[in-house]
């Protein structure tokens, strides 16, 4: 398992292009098994996940190209015959999981393994099976895997989703759209990954009302086309590092390939804390303060402040002037990070949902462990400020959603280098 080794304390100063959205992108590289021909993908990032999806998809027959030096995916769904997805593959990355609505949408039977994902907390599927039902789809459990079967037209219906889901929209999406004569989901996700999902699915011949929203209607069509389009860029990358030009008083970063529209009050947030944030088109200009105020954040569902940026916000707030806390309410346990931080020196504690914390604290290296995809990435933020040397343990977890973190970061001055770990 590889390892960062971080030599914390160097400002970072130059530009940094963002990739291709991984959670946007899983989601329409599904989409693609719904058409009738093949369907081309542009901006896909070279991570662990999407290595990981394109297996699955080529376990169920699919044809998948990853062109990776054009970061393209081509998607072949003509040849697909084994509608099952593997316990093996699905418990490595949640998202699989969107192979159920995608094969009983277009093939009328899925046999899919109840996912795995990320270590912290349960990961529910409750709301994607009972919208499922709702829509008139045979769900049944068999030994950890889950069997949906659905004839040509489902009769429809509509089912409201508590507490908002993306994964759950995005399963009901892909299982209705040739299937349902009319179904209402209710309470609908608005991520833009879902609002990307949808105008995918337009382009390719479906009937959906209420992009954008949170009432999607959607009406059955005979077929799909296969399409080629652009995945979006990745706002929580993007937010990473407009977090990471905040944390030291001489950082100065330029974010390339962005799309802002997807940070919702994202960017106003930052400004509170003193940091100079200059929007012009797809560039984002981040010039840190010389005094971070302490500014505590409540995450909820798009557009308020996403989950994914929780742990990146609340490792910031270690290096502001003051007290301040970050609470969760979308995830009540997403709090692994805070004990490894602590290790670093920061003065931080959880009660419940909600971290506090006391800054300014100067911080200093240690061995810290990666838990999970977003903690891994705060580890290497806090590591970036810290005196001293700074080990990041199992960056595996980074490797699933931070395509190219070390040649990125090292060109605008950070001191990081990855080993292979004995
Ligand atoms: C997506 O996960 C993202 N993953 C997550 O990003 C992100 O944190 C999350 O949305 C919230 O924005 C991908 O897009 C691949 P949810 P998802 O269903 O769809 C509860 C990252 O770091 N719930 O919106 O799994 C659930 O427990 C990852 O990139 C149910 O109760 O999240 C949570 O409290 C981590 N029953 C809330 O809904 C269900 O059936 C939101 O979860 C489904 C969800």
């Amino acid at each position: 398992m590889d390892k960062f080794i971080i030599e914390g304390g160097t400002p970072l100063k130059g530009t940094i292009a963002i990739s291709g959205s991984k959670n946007a992108a899983l989601p329409i590289i599904a989409a693609g098994l719904l058409g009738n021909s093949e369907t081309t993908i542009h901006n896909i990032p070279r991570l662990q996940d999407i290595y990981t999806f394109n297996n699955v998809l080529r376990v169920v027959g699919a044809k998948v190209d990853f062109i990776e030096n054009e970061n393209t995916v081509k998607i072949d769904p003509t040849g697909v015959s084994h509608l099952e997805a593997p316990y093996d593959l699905v418990r490595k990355m949640r998202a699989s999981f969107y192979m159920l609505g995608a094969l009983v949408g277009k093939h009328g039977y899925a046999k899919v393994s109840l996912p795995g994902g990320c270590a912290w907390g349960p990961r529910p599927v409750d709301l994607h099976l009972k919208g499922m039902e709702a829509m008139g789809i045979k769900i049944s459990l068999d030994k950890g895997y889950v069997i949906a079967e659905a004839g040509d037209t489902l009769k429809g219906g509509s089912f409201t989703l508590e507490p908002s889901s993306v994964g759950a929209t995005v399963n009901l999406l892909l299982a209705s759209v040739l299937k349902a004569e009319k179904f209402v989901i209710k309470n609908a996700a608005k991520e833009p990954d879902v609002v990307l999902l949808c105008n995918t699915l337009v382009k390719m011949g479906a009937n959906i009302e209420g992009i954008g929203t949170d009432k999607l209607t959607i009406r059955k069509v005979e077929e799909l086309n296969g399409v080629e389009i652009n995945n979006d860029p990745d706002r929580i990358e993007l937010g990473t590092y407009m977090i990471a030009g905040a944390m030291h008083p001489e950082n100065e970063l330029t974010l390339t390939g962005c799309n802002a529209d997807h940070l919702g009050g994202f960017p106003d947030l930052l400004r509170k804390t003193g940091t100079k944030v200059d929007i012009d088109g797809s560039v984002i200009k981040i010039k840190a303060p010389k005094v971070l105020k302490a500014v505590s954040a409540k995450t909820d569902i798009y557009p308020g402040f996403p989950t994914d940026l929780q742990a990146q916000w609340a490792t910031m707030l270690t290096q502001a002037e003051g007290k301040s806390k970050v609470t969760d309410t979308v995830y009540f346990d997403r709090f692994s990070y805070v004990p490894e931080l602590v290790r670093l020196g920061a003065e931080m504690h959880n009660e419940k949902n909600t971290v506090h914390i006391e800054g300014k604290t100067p911080l200093t290296g240690a061995s810290v462990m990666s838990t999970d995809l977003r903690a891994s990435v705060s580890l290497v933020l806090a590591a970036m400020v810290a005196e001293n040397t700074t080990e990041v343990l199992r960056i595996y977890h980074l490797d699933r959603g931070y395509e190219s973190l070390e040649n990125k970061l090292g060109p605008v001055g950070a001191k990081i280098t990855r080993v292979e770990d004995q």
